[in-house]
């Protein structure tokens, strides 16, 4: 077996067998097939696709290339995960909420790359806040406070790691099997028994439609439970930024806000979708709209807030930054966004929101590029709200001013405002079982 006949097979549109796909996984992780063979390979993949067996056994190769964690001393652990969207916040709030019911929260996320945000950076916005700890001492926190949330260790799927940065560099990152293998890899060795998944749709989405988002999900869900991971899809709209904020202590200040029960109608619903099919996948109750009222009371009764703040302290955060958000550095120009006419918002892409956020130093263009903490973007009005021309309908937080001002053009440039009113989009558009 060699590489060449591989590349050629795939290229020919011929279905690879598990041994010629291991074979691949393996020696491209460990340095024997070059960049330029694997990217052959791939975007011959992202061309031709694979079928279901293919993808399969490209996540289980994936996932078995590095470290498999065994997280079953602290029982049942149901995972989430999110195909990604701007202003995505929801990682800070769902798992305190979980974590809360007696559901051991297990986490580890990523860092934000190009127009997207990562819970890790958002996470190290609290100052103190250590991301990089060790496996046994994340184990002994959940097993201690029922939570924590790190960053993805080195050595977890170290094959996704090499491929996914490869198909960031040559255009092939939106393509159903690759993406079901990449998010399920990662899932499958970060040891959770149940899996439940948001597929993000829209324009701040990888999947723009709904067809495809349910493709992705039923190849997801095919690859769970073949490796005995009950797993559920919840799709989420993703046409304008979820909440209103995009930054990382921007968001942080909101996902606090929101535990102290002051949460945007959007950010809700999604909660509330999520949090309740995780309760119904660990076995505390089949009834979706019971698990909707446990996660309201623990939101009311303070006792998620008061997780979150022993998840932070527990890792070093200084908590009265938690306690008190006023004390967050602030950017140093604070500037308004105004409606160029007078009607409704008629779309606020996500993407550009997303772009718009990361030139003012809110992610990164490089995977080297440091991240300016303070800066972002505050949303006064979202699609479907009237407004009238000179209105503030948004705010630019910057740190260098000619940025700040760009970023003012863009935005206004961004809110398309028209006569009519529109009907919003539901947030959550199906539940995929
Ligand atoms: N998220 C992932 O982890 N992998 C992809 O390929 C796309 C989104």
């Amino acid at each position: 077996m060699n590489i060449l006949e591989i590349i050629a097979k795939k290229r020919d549109k011929k279905v690879l067998s598990k041994e010629e796909i291991d074979f691949f996984v393996k020696n491209y992780t460990n340095g024997n097939i070059t960049d330029y063979q694997a990217a052959a390979l791939i975007m011959a993949i992202y061309i031709n696709g694979m079928n279901y067996e293919e993808t399969t056994s490209f996540t289980l190769a994936m996932a078995h290339s590095g470290e498999v964690l065994d997280l079953s001393e602290l029982g049942m652990v149901v995972d989430k995960h999110s195909t990604g969207g701007i202003g995505d916040k929801i990682t800070l709030i769902l798992m305190p909420i979980i974590a809360s019911l007696g559901i051991p929260s297990a986490k580890m996320s990523g860092r934000g790359l190009g127009f997207t945000g990562g819970t890790v950076d958002k996470l190290e916005s609290i100052p103190g806040y250590n991301t990089n700890i060790d496996i046994s001492e994340f184990i002994n926190n959940v097993k201690n406070i029922g939570i924590s949330l790190m960053g993805q260790t080195l050595n977890l799927a170290p094959a996704d790691k090499k491929i996914y940065a490869l198909r960031d560099t040559i255009s092939c990152v939106e393509s159903i099997p690759l993406i079901a293998s990449s998010i399920m890899s990662k899932k499958i060795a970060a040891g959770a028994e149940k899996i439940v998944l948001e597929v993000t749709v829209g324009s701040g989405a990888f999947m723009k439609n709904i067809e495809d988002a349910t493709k992705l999900s039923e190849t997801m869900i095919g690859i769970g439970n073949l490796a005995d991971k009950e797993t559920i899809c919840i799709l989420t709209n993703m046409n304008q930024p979820i909440g209103y904020s995009i930054g990382n202590s921007l968001e942080v200040i909101e996902a606090v806000e929101a535990l102290n029960g002051n949460m945007q109608d959007d950010v809700k619903n999604v909660i509330l979708e999520l949090g309740a099919y995780i309760l119904k996948l660990d076995g505390k109750g089949d009834n979706i709209q019971e698990n909707k009222e446990k996660i309201e009371q623990v939101i009311s009764n303070g006792e998620a807030y008061r997780k979150f703040l022993q998840l932070v302290e527990n890792q070093g955060g200084d908590i009265s930054y938690i306690e008190n958000t006023e004390k967050f550095t602030k950017a140093k120009y604070k500037m308004p966004v105004e409606a160029v006419k007078t009607g409704y918002v008629q779309k606020l892409n996500a993407e550009e929101v997303g772009k718009i956020a990361m030139h003012l130093g809110a992610g990164r263009m490089k995977k080297e590029d440091n991240i300016d903490y303070a800066v972002g973007i505050e949303l006064l009005k979202k699609v479907g709200c009237q407004v009238g021309q000179g209105e503030t309908i948004a705010y630019i937080y910057a740190d260098d001013e000619q940025k700040g001002r760009k970023a003012v053009e863009k935005l206004q440039q961004t809110y398309e405002i028209g006569e009519q009113n529109v009907e919003k989009v539901a947030d959550i558009i199906e539940i995929i079982e």
